[in-house]
């Protein structure tokens, strides 16, 4: 069965998934990469990194991932659907590899980039984006790959079969709120926690089972 999944989703200790304000030279605003050093101090991240608990968990993003759906907000800075050139901040073999189906009030025509990523520019549902990556995902997983928006989306809607989620101990005080209208959305999983020495936490939520 194919499952929506998230990876490496981190998050401040107040919640935010991103600070503030986004643009082309601090995508993730105030929050530079702090939200993201624990991964990038890993093997999965960068050959010389680390292999314990972080790097456990960071390389679970890609195997069995068969297609992403993501926002306009990670796949651009503010403006991107103005400039007909803008094809992601990644270059020309993006690190995804699979149909990723950016979600966007203004869709354009799909990018077909080296290497297997090809971007397909969507409007519609989190259920019917969800229905048509899962189409393209071969019979595997489709990952959700943010930003906090569409994270936020996709778990309102009851979407999400399992989400790795990493707390990050420093706090941002501004941003995008991950938790905002989700009260209790806890009660629909197994929650588990592990420590990682680098000072973050790492929480799985897998869906129960009926
Ligand atoms: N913390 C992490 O691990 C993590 C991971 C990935 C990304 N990020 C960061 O998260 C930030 C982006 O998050 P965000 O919350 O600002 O935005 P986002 O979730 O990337 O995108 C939200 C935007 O996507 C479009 N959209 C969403 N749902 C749609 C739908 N159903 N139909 C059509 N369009 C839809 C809308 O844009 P338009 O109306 O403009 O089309 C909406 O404003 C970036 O800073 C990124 O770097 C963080």
């Amino acid at each position: 069965m194919s499952l929506t999944r998230i990876h490496n989703f981190s998050v401040s200790l107040d919640g935010f998934g991103t600070g503030e304000p986004q643009s082309a030279e601090a995508p993730f605003g105030h929050a530079g990469q702090r939200l993201h050093q624990w991964m990038m101090a890993t093997r999965s991240w960068d050959p010389t990194g680390t292999a314990g608990v972080d790097d456990a968990f960071a390389e679970r993003h890609d195997p069995g991932i068969g297609a992403e759906i993501m926002g306009a907000n990670k796949f651009g800075p503010p403006g991107w659907q103005d400039d007909p050139g803008w094809d992601g901040w990644w270059g020309p073999n993006p690190p995804f590899h699979t149909p990723t189906f950016v979600l966007t009030h203004r869709p354009r025509p799909s990018i077909e980039m080296e290497g297997g990523t090809t971007f397909h520019f969507l409007e519609a549902s989190p259920a019917e984006a969800l229905e048509t990556a899962r189409a393209a995902a071969g019979g595997q997983d489709v990952r959700i790959g943010g930003g906090v928006t569409v994270v936020r989306d996709f778990l309102l809607a009851g979407l999400v079969d399992h989400m790795h989620l990493v707390v990050v101990p420093i706090v941002l005080g501004r941003g995008v709120r991950l938790w905002d209208g989700l009260e209790a959305v806890e009660e629909g999983f197994d929650v588990e926690a592990v420590s990682a020495p680098s000072g973050v936490t790492h929480l799985t939520f897998t869906r129960k089972t009926p």
